[in-house]
């Protein structure tokens, strides 16, 4: 039965038909439309942030085709001449107090310029998860018309490719093919415990040098600490210090992390998918497609040969500063590690032990928890409060939603989706939720909440029976 035609209950348990379910989305994505870009949250995060602009541009295209496109031009405008896509890209007009760091805090036009940093727009230096070429690719294809008539694909596919060689090559630190990231904002599971043991080696700035604007919007309890935000901005303002440079590889924070390669090979392969279509204006695009497509093969094999825990049956974060020639491996379970499952090229067994985990006391997907948490609910650092450390969040639930799809289980799929149509009403599209309960916290109204809920409740069905990129175009 396809649920999205029956009612759900709102906060006050009063029945929310699908038709107000799509109308309160689409309210909450007009309110933070700003013109060409969408904000996150007015008051939280009131400037363009990368990932979320990927994620709100794949529910924005079921209401605006034209929006979408823009959402992801915008971003994608602000582009580093070295490829790198800036985690943040500030609108001038919001005042410099209401977010920390601030764009006088990373200067990227000035600190960033020998890495190509754009003139006319002010960014921040680190990135976030590569998810673009997907939302591109889904973007075109919600009207490929538009697409068509505005060159969409044509202007965006060498952006997207110049994008993941910087991810490829200057990122590769490593030496084995994945991407590491140098902050634990550019993963974007901020304060994960995955990061307690690599950030525990970085100095925290001296508190006084700093204020914190989030604590002006967002309870504490629910927010990352103080000490945490220390070491933030002390590995930032070394990375800007050092003109953002990844030649001399990278500082004290360098982590393979699973959710962001398991991301970046997705949007290979989807990457692929632009390059085929366009293949008529450009034949020799087929060619470098092929290429992709087998990169993408094998770096999903590197995924598990680095990152695959067989015991744990969970993919870790590999801390490339920790003691050995490799670094070592995270003994933490983070939501990270079960984000693989949207790749097709895992391998079965690989793909079960993955569910059984989901499933399992760690993650509760068939217990106690109603969604999917960011952090193990039996791990010594669970807090079903504190943002990364426990609550669920609905872009890794949506992902996880389409990596059971891949895998065949429709029926733990629907019952995802279900849930997490239902929490997203009732808590107002709350930026995060208490896996258990489904108790919104942190924003309100925020961007990729409703945008996902909007693609859960409108998507055309393909999504549903081959994961991200539907059945037909995975090899
Ligand atoms: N997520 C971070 C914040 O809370 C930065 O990207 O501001």
């Amino acid at each position: 039965m396809d649920r999205s035609a029956t009612d759900r209950q709102d906060a006050h348990g009063a029945a929310v038909p699908a038709h107000e379910l799509r109308e309160r989305g689409a309210r909450a994505l007009w309110d933070n439309w700003t013109g060409a870009s969408t904000v996150p949250s007015r008051a939280l995060y009131p400037h363009q942030w990368s990932w979320d602009s990927a994620f709100i541009a794949i529910g924005l295209r079921h209401l605006s085709p034209l929006r979408a496109q823009l959402e992801l031009e915008t971003l994608l405008r602000a582009q580093w001449g070295d490829g790198r896509v800036p985690h943040i890209v500030f609108n001038d007009a919001v005042p410099l107090d209401a977010y920390f760091p601030s764009p006088d805090f990373w200067r990227s036009t000035t600190a960033g310029r020998a890495a190509g940093a754009p003139g006319d727009v002010q960014t921040s230096g680190i990135v976030q998860p590569p998810v673009h070429a997907l939302a591109v690719w889904l973007v075109h294809r919600a009207d490929p018309g538009l697409s068509g008539a505005r060159s969409f694909l044509a202007r965006l596919r060498p952006r997207l490719a110049a994008w993941h060689r910087y991810l490829l090559g200057a990122r590769d630190a490593g030496g084995a093919g994945l991407a590491a990231v140098v902050h634990p904002w550019e993963q974007g599971m901020d304060n994960s415990p995955c990061w307690d043991a690599p950030l525990s080696r970085v100095e925290p700035a001296d508190p006084a040098a700093f204020r914190r604007a989030d604590l002006d919007h967002g309870a504490p309890e629910g927010r990352p600490t103080d000490l945490d935000y220390g070491r933030y901005v002390r590995l930032a303002a070394e990375y800007r210090d050092r003109r953002y440079a990844d030649d001399e590889g990278p500082g004290a924070f360098a982590v393979e992390d699973p959710a962001f390669n398991a991301l970046l090979i997705t949007s290979e392969y989807a990457l692929a998918l632009i390059e085929t279509e366009l293949a008529d204006e450009e034949p020799e695009l087929l060619e470098s497609a092929a290429e992709r497509r087998g990169r993408a093969d094998a770096l999903t094999k590197t995924l598990v040969d680095r990152l695959w825990d067989p015991r744990r049956e969970l993919f870790l974060c590999r801390d490339l500063r920790a003691p050995g020639r490799d670094g070592a491996l995270v003994p933490e379970r983070g939501v990270t590690g079960l984000i693989p499952l949207v790749l097709p090229g895992l391998g079965r067994d690989v793909a079960a032990g993955l569910m059984r985990t989901a499933c399992g006391p760690h993650f509760g997907l068939d217990g106690p928890a109603r969604l999917v948490p960011s952090y193990d609910l039996t791990g010594p650092a669970f807090d079903p409060q504190r943002y990364w450390r426990g609550p669920a969040w609905f872009n890794t639930n949506w992902l996880l939603e389409k990596g059971l799809r891949l895998y065949g289980d429709h029926p733990r799929a629907d019952a995802l989706r279900d849930a997490l149509l239902e929490a997203a009403v009732t808590s107002g599209f709350a930026e995060y939720v208490d896996p258990y309960t489904a108790q919104g916290s942190g924003a309100r109204g925020f961007g990729w909440t409703a945008a996902l809920a909007l693609d859960l409740l409108l998507d055309d069905g393909r999504s549903r029976r081959g994961g991200l990129l539907g059945e037909e175009v995975w090899p």
